[in-house]
């Protein structure tokens, strides 16, 4: 501290601020200067250590005599010379520089700095890695400042890229971030001292993956990525196919696979089939071309298997082809001819043909006609009927087996009119005149015939043939089919065609056709087919009814027809037994029935339902029948006979008609026990073998004891004088035995039996 001037505090100054006073060592100082203090006061000696000297400055200008570095101050009314700040001595004769620093650099500067002494003062600087807080690089320590650590870590890039700073007291140390490593030497380094700095770890080579290659990349350090890209061909198989060098220097990521694109089997496109081979790999190519009857109508006929391992959508379309009249025209005057374009080779084609035909200078149509015409021809032909001088529009259409457009096409039929007039006689000829300007001698005819039946569909008559003539009015009888529709066409053979056209519908025949009819075996009739051309078939319709007189209800009622060619037919009718039929015959082509009648004879009647009984030394329970159906005659009756069981295998049906138990070998051939006329019992009739009743003429004697039986019963059906029977065994006893009942009965029985035998003989007598 300097001062200027006078100052009261002359030496010792103890009311201002002492410099040293201030800071840590403040107080240390304090001591030593008071030390001082008192060596100086008390020993005249210690002037010679500069205090300045008060006692004896008597001299008037003591200022002048002041040491260049001290000054001269006022003090109680004297003047005295006194050293400047930073100096020690007395003020006249000696002022010499104080050394701040002898106490040392901490004492002086505190921590962190050395001292530097000047003249009449000092200054402090922080040690390497330490600066001032008043940031200069000098400082004295009056203003409380002092040294402090320096954060170098704070200067940017202090150890490059990749390096990490650490501060320590008085410097700093250089470490490497993760995947980074000291060019030389370890960790940790002094980026200037050792010379080193961080580099990054380097992975090296790059890790191969199947069917897949690496992109472009600039270096391989720590941190790089490289992406991988599937050949081509290859897709990847789900994960993403990228690495990266990780901070051990390796490569890392997920392992990639390649996949070969595989698009599969090609998309099916209806109507449409694949052309030549194909692979499902990337870039194959197939073909399509659409199925018979079928055409594209449009679309990429290709499709490609793409990167995306499927196949390009395709547009291909095939649709059903439609059928297409094309190139119709006409010639020889009406006759009409096209191409077809069906798609398809149909074995049957069907078209609508539609005609209208207007007179020249007329509105209306006069002649209309809508015809079928069936072919499987690819190019058709069909030759019209049309009248002379007329306009015709002419629509043709195929109905089957699809439909096309109808197309149309007109026809001018010729003004002169070039038909001529046929007359019919008698039914079956044909009479005209010749045309007038026809000079040929000779004419040719040609003459189509055709025939048709209403009422019999596979009839069909046709025949064509030419016939030439010098007559002017020529005449020709044809050989026609009685009951037959004929279209007759006649044309010239020469040009100009001229042309007739005749419908002619024959009568029914002139005799009946059936003739010389007889019935066989029954059943079966023949007769002769009485026709002038037999080179066609018949149709013969048959209507059968029967009846029988025993039967009201029966009702049979059929009706047939039979075709045949035979000049001497035989057909054998299935008809039941028992019956009265009457057979209407009708030959189609005379129309007039022949009505046979026939009676089938009854045969054998059918079994009714019994149920068979087997008894052994016991009694014989009581037997059941049903009535059996009148199906092949009126049944008549049921007779119940009573054999020897030894009778029953060679019993002739009809044997014993009228044999009763009193005959005389009844014993040995049996007898008849009992009779039911069919219409006198119910549906079920019970009967008690033996119980001594008489059924009808005949008595129901009881069985002997201990003799075998065998129970018979006899069914007859009688019409006509015919007589048939049918016989089933209905019980068998062995050992027979009385019953209780029976056996009281027997005297009784016995007189009964003998008036009856009386009366019956005399019955017998008189029924014949
Ligand atoms: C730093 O030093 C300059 C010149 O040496 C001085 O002007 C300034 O006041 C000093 N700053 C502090 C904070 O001491
Ligand atoms: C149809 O007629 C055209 C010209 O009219 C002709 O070129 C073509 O060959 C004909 N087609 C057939 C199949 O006859
Ligand atoms: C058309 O007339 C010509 C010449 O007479 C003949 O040869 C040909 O057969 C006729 N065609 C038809 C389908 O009638
Ligand atoms: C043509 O044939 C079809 C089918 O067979 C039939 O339905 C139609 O009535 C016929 N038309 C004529 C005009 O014969
Ligand atoms: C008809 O009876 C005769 C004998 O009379 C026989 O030869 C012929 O085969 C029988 N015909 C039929 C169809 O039963
Ligand atoms: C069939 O007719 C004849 C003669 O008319 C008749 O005697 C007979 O009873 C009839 N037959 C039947 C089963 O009706
Ligand atoms: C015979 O049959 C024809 C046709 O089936 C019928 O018209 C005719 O009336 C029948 N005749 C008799 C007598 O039943």
């Amino acid at each position: 501290m300097v001062r200027e001037g006078r100052d009261p505090c002359r030496g010792i100054c103890t009311n201002g601020s002492f410099p040293f006073l201030q800071g840590r060592q403040g107080g240390l100082f304090l001591l030593l200067l008071l030390q001082l203090l008192l060596v100086q006061l008390l020993h005249p000696a210690s002037r010679a250590l500069g205090v300045p000297d008060m006692i004896y400055d008597s001299v008037p200008d003591v200022c002048a005599t002041c040491h260049v570095h001290a000054t001269c101050q006022q003090r109680d009314g004297k003047e005295i010379c006194i050293c400047n700040y930073g100096f020690v001595g007395n003020g006249r004769t000696q002022c010499h520089d104080k050394d701040e620093c002898q106490f040392g650099a901490n004492v002086v500067c505190g921590n962190k700095a050395s001292c530097h002494n000047t003249l009449g003062g000092f200054y402090c600087i922080c040690l390497e890695g330490y600066r001032a807080t008043n940031n200069n690089k000098t400082f004295i320590p009056n203003d409380g400042t002092f040294c402090t650590d320096l954060d170098e870590c704070e200067i940017p890039d202090i150890c490059g890229p990749g390096g990490q700073c650490m501060n320590i007291p008085g410097g700093y140390e250089c470490y490497c971030k993760d995947g980074y490593l000291p060019s030389n030497g370890t960790q940790p380094f002094h980026d200037i001292r050792d010379g080193t700095s961080c580099t990054a770890v380097d992975c090296g080579i790059l890790p191969s993956f199947p069917n897949a290659s690496p992109t472009l990349m600039n270096n391989t350090t720590y941190g790089s990525q490289v992406v991988y890209k599937c050949w081509k061909g290859f897709v990847p198989d789900g994960h993403s196919p990228v690495v990266f060098c990780n901070a051990q220097g390796q490569w890392e990521g997920p392992s990639l696979m390649c996949r070969e694109i595989e698009c599969g089997s090609p998309p099916v496109i209806q109507h449409a089939i694949l052309m030549g081979n194909y692979s499902s790999k990337l870039g194959s190519r197939v073909y399509y071309t659409c199925t018979d009857g079928f055409e594209s109508t449009g679309g990429d006929i290709t499709s490609l298997c793409t990167e995306e391992g499927t196949w390009r959508i395709n547009t291909f379309h095939c649709t059903e082809k439609k059928a297409l009249i094309t190139n119709v025209s006409v010639f020889n005057n009406t006759c009409v001819k096209w191409r077809v374009n069906s798609g398809r080779v149909d074995l049957k084609m069907v078209y609508l043909i539609h005609i209208q035909g207007q007179q020249q200078n007329q509105k209306e149509f006069v002649h209309e006609d809508l015809l079928n015409l069936t072919t499987s021809s690819q190019e058709p032909e069909v030759c019209l009927y049309l009248h002379q001088g007329s306009n015709y529009t002419v629509d043709i259409r195929m109905t089957f087996p699809k439909f096309s457009v109808p197309v149309t096409v007109k026809i001018q039929t010729a003004d002169d009119d070039r038909s001529f007039d046929v007359s019919v006689v008698n039914e079956t000829c044909l009479k005209w005149k010749r045309n007038p300007g026809d000079t040929a001698e000779k004419q040719i005819y040609q003459f189509q015939v055709w025939g048709q039946r209403w009422y019999q569909s596979n009839f069909y008559h046709e025949t064509s043939f030419n016939f030439s003539t010098k007559e002017r009015f020529p005449e020709v009888c044809l050989d026609l089919y009685p009951r037959t529709y004929y279209t007759v066409n006649i044309t010239t053979m020469e040009f100009p065609k001229h042309w007739a056209h005749v419908i002619i519908a024959t009568s029914r025949s002139g005799n009946q056709i059936i003739s010389n009819i007889s019935v066989l075996n029954e059943t079966c009739l023949r007769w002769r087919r009485n026709a002038k051309m037999t080179d066609s078939e018949e149709m013969y319709l048959f209507h059968i009814w029967g009846y029988r007189g025993y039967q009201e209800e029966f009702d049979q009622e059929v009706s047939f027809n039979l075709t045949t060619g035979d000049l001497a037919p035989e057909v054998c009718l299935e008809l039941y037994p028992g019956t009265n039929y009457t057979v209407n015959i009708t030959a189609a082509s005379y129309g007039l029935p022949v009505l046979v009648f026939l009676m089938t004879q009854i045969t054998e009647p059918p079994i009714p339902d019994i149920k068979f009984i087997a008894v052994q030394g016991g009694p014989l329970p009581p037997l059941s029948l049903w009535k059996a159906e009148d199906r092949n005659g009126p049944i008549s009756s049921y007779q119940v006979l009573v054999l020897p069981l030894i009778l029953q295998s060679k019993f002739p049906c009809d044997s014993i008609q009228d044999t009763t138990f009193f005959s005389s070998d009844s014993n040995t051939k049996g007898y008849v026990a009992a009779e039911f006329l069919a219409k006198d019992i119910p549906e079920v009739r019970e009967l008690s073998l033996g119980d001594r009743l008489y059924y009808g003429k005949f008595y129901n004697a009881p069985l002997k004891p201990k003799n075998d039986y065998c129970i018979i019963l006899r069914v007859t059906s009688e019409w006509n004088q015919v007589r048939r029977q049918s016989c089933v065994v209905w019980a068998e006893v062995k050992d027979s035995s009385l019953t209780f009942s029976q056996l009281l009965g027997v005297g009784l029985g016995t007189v009964a039996a003998v008036v009856i035998l009386v009366l019956l003989s005399f019955s017998v007598v008189w029924s014949r």
